[in-house]
């Protein structure tokens, strides 16, 4: 007879005590612990016995190790965040909001891949669902199975006909494996399910991919854990009011995790977006107030993109700092470096800041071109449309220099840019004479004011 066994899991991290605790001791945080039936059956679980007797210790220099052996994913932005392809036998987490495009982004993969029998499992849509979607992106692949299932029992014994080269799962949450009790997409369920994933991964060499939901405060939904047991997580994100998406690797055990992929979203599914700088040049036309243009470098690759801004009286007592696609925290620090060491009366002012294309950028670079707009639209002056900028700025006012300049001015010289605003102090062991494009050297706000608007 079986015995009906519960444990408590917290919802943060994953760990787990046979009571419920109010703090929790491996990660500290307060009131997380759930609990959850969890009934091992002895019979149906995994026979771990037979798995342990293929492994025995191995000399490292005997381990062969194939360079060539990722497998090509036919999708030029996913093999660059992958590092290079797909690894046999990683286990891959895919997350993000709903909606945002990761079952049509994977689906795509499937239709899309060469000579590669896959296997589409998914949890949430049915059969018809997925071939109207099929249709839309138009692609075919004649290898591509299609599986509505959520038990792992029952997706193992498919896999044992099929033998796909390559798994997908949508998602993560959604699976069920009758080892454990508790309903789907809670911890434990996730825990054992992803566990089962990764056991079959490695046995087999088989890729596979999770799609994982992530929770209202940017987390994915389940256990940091989830993200302990997979090889590589990447964040699929943009605004979905926009058409660009952006493939983060956050983590990757098999390459960097600054590489980063670029698609949009069109009615016939994902393209992939190979010159990012088109983001900005698709949406430019007449020359206005409030715009500059910044040379960030998003992942490894260099990128212009337009920063808008838009000053205007305060209509009630505080002023509002807004700001989409770059912290607002950030744009607080600038404008008040502009009122503080550079007199510029913006305390007064409703400040909004909009990054186009509805892409979030990290880039610390972009602060001049953010200060370059306010002050574009605090004067109602136009910055030449051939004008582009470069640059930190600290808390003193002071211009500082950026990593990869040469990088960012090549760029913004290709693409026909006739002035780039950097920091005096990137001047050093740049070959001037290389680029056609009039590079100003500046060392403080002052100096960039008396440029543009002086
Ligand atoms: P989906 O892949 O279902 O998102 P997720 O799996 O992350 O929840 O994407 C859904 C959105 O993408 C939906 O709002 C419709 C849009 N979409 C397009 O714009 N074009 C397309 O070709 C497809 C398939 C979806
Ligand atoms: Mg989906």
């Amino acid at each position: 007879m079986s015995k009906t066994k519960t444990l408590f899991f917290c919802r943060n991290c994953g760990a787990q005590s046979l009571k419920w605790i109010g703090k929790c001791p491996s990660c500290g945080e307060w009131n997380t612990y759930d609990e959850e039936i969890v009934e091992r059956d002895k019979d149906q679980k995994w026979n771990r016995q037979t798995e342990r007797k293929q492994s025995k210790p191995i000399l490292i220099k005997e381990i062969k190790y194939d360079q060539d052996s990722r497998i090509d994913t036919n999708n030029i932005e996913l093999n660059r965040v992958l590092g290079g392809g797909m690894v046999p036998g990683s286990l891959v987490l895919v997350g993000g909001e709903p909606g945002i495009g990761k079952s049509t982004l994977l689906l795509q993969i499937a239709l899309q891949i060469k000579n590669c029998k896959v296997l589409y499992v998914s949890g949430e849509e049915s059969e018809q669902q997925i071939k109207m979607r099929a249709e839309r992106v138009g692609l075919g692949n004649d290898e591509c199975y299609i599986l509505t299932e959520t038990s792992t029992q029952q997706i193992f014994q498919h896999i044992a006909e099929i033998i796909p080269d390559l798994l997908i799962i949508d998602s993560i949450q959604t699976l069920q494996t009758n080892i454990i009790d508790s309903s789907a997409g809670s911890i434990s369920q996730i825990k054992e399910c992803a566990a089962e994933m990764q056991r079959y991964a490695k046995l087999t060499g088989t890729p596979v991919f999770l799609i994982g939901h992530i929770t209202k405060d940017g987390n994915l939904a389940g256990p940091k854990l989830l993200e302990h047991m997979v090889d590589t997580v990447l964040q699929f994100e943009g605004d979905r009011n926009y058409g660009y998406r952006i493939l983060r690797s956050v983590k990757n055990r098999f390459g960097s995790t600054s590489e980063l992929g670029i698609y949009e979203m069109q009615g016939s599914g994902l393209r992939e977006v190979s010159n990012p700088s088109e983001i900005l040049l698709s949406q430019r036309d007449e020359n206005l107030s409030g715009t500059a243009i910044a040379a960030t470098i998003e992942g490894l690759r260099p990128m212009l993109i337009e920063t808008q801004s838009l000053v205007s009286s305060a209509a009630y007592g505080t002023p509002q700092r807004s700001s989409t696609g770059f912290e607002t925290k950030r744009l607080g620090m600038l404008l008040a470096v502009l009122e503080k060491r550079h007199g510029f009366r913006l305390g007064i002012k409703d400040v909004f800041l909009n990054i186009a294309g509805g892409i979030r950028v990290d880039d610390p670079a972009i602060d001049l071109a953010v200060i370059s707009s306010v002050l574009s639209s605090n004067e109602d002056i136009a910055i030449s449309p051939k004008d582009c900028f470069a640059a930190e700025v600290g808390l003193s006012g002071e211009i500082r220099p950026v990593n990869r300049v040469e990088q960012r001015i090549a760029e913004a010289d290709k693409l026909g840019f006739e002035r780039i605003f950097i920091s005096k102090y990137n001047l050093k062991g740049i070959d001037l004479s290389k680029y056609n494009i009039e590079i100003v050297a500046v060392t403080n706000v002052e100096q960039v004011f008396s440029k543009l608007f002086g």
